[in-house]
């Protein structure tokens, strides 16, 4: 697909078949999240591919919604903030913007592959540590829910340009 396609072409799939991806496809998305860039090159992601259909029904309890296990597959994307840069100004930590900018390549990549995927953050994080066993300097920061899907993308609903863009510098709108 073209950039601008992959953009236009991505939205927020809930409805997945149950067809499964190949491994070839995953490492590709995983490749794609792998080149991401992060603050100092740091790269404090960690991926947790989930594909087995127990694990996945497991899963569900942390963000109980049936679509969410419909999908054949899920990317939990983790951030290790012992290894994550911390702004030395106000001591801010990036370790969530670094996984942002991590899941927004794989999403895209999967979009590329002719998959659907969704964010999901509104998820129990305490049972997701328990269940896949994640230290405490490892938060799960999103879980990617990805696969094939029969439905249809719903109209793109975002403020326009003049809503947000501020030219040289801030100004009340
Ligand atoms: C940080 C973040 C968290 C999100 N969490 C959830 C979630 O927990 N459940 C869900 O169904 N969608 C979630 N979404 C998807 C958004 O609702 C969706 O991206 C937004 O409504 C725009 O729609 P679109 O993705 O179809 O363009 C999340 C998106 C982002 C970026």
């Amino acid at each position: 697909m073209e950039f601008d396609d992959v953009i236009r072409h991505r939205y927020s799939v809930r409805s997945f078949t149950s067809e499964k991806v190949d491994r070839s496809f995953i490492l590709e998305i995983l490749e794609a999240a792998r080149m991401a860039p992060s603050a100092v090159n740091y790269q404090p992601w960690h991926f947790i591919v989930i594909t087995e259909p127990e694990n996945l029904t497991d899963l569900q309890e942390v963000y109980p919604r049936k679509w969410f296990t419909e999908a054949p597959a899920c990317i939990v994307v983790c951030s290790d903030h012992n290894q994550s840069w911390k702004r030395r100004s106000d001591g801010k930590d990036f370790a969530d913007v670094d996984a942002a900018i991590a899941i927004d390549h794989l999403v895209l990549k999967a979009t590329d592959l002719g998959l659907g995927t969704c964010w999901v953050c509104n998820f129990d994080t305490e049972m997701t540590r328990k269940k896949l066993h994640l230290p405490e300097n490892i938060e799960p920061i999103a879980i990617i829910p990805f696969g094939y899907t029969t439905s249809e993308a719903p109209p793109k609903s975002r403020k326009s340009l003049s809503e947000l863009v501020h030219w040289e510098k801030f100004t009340s709108l």
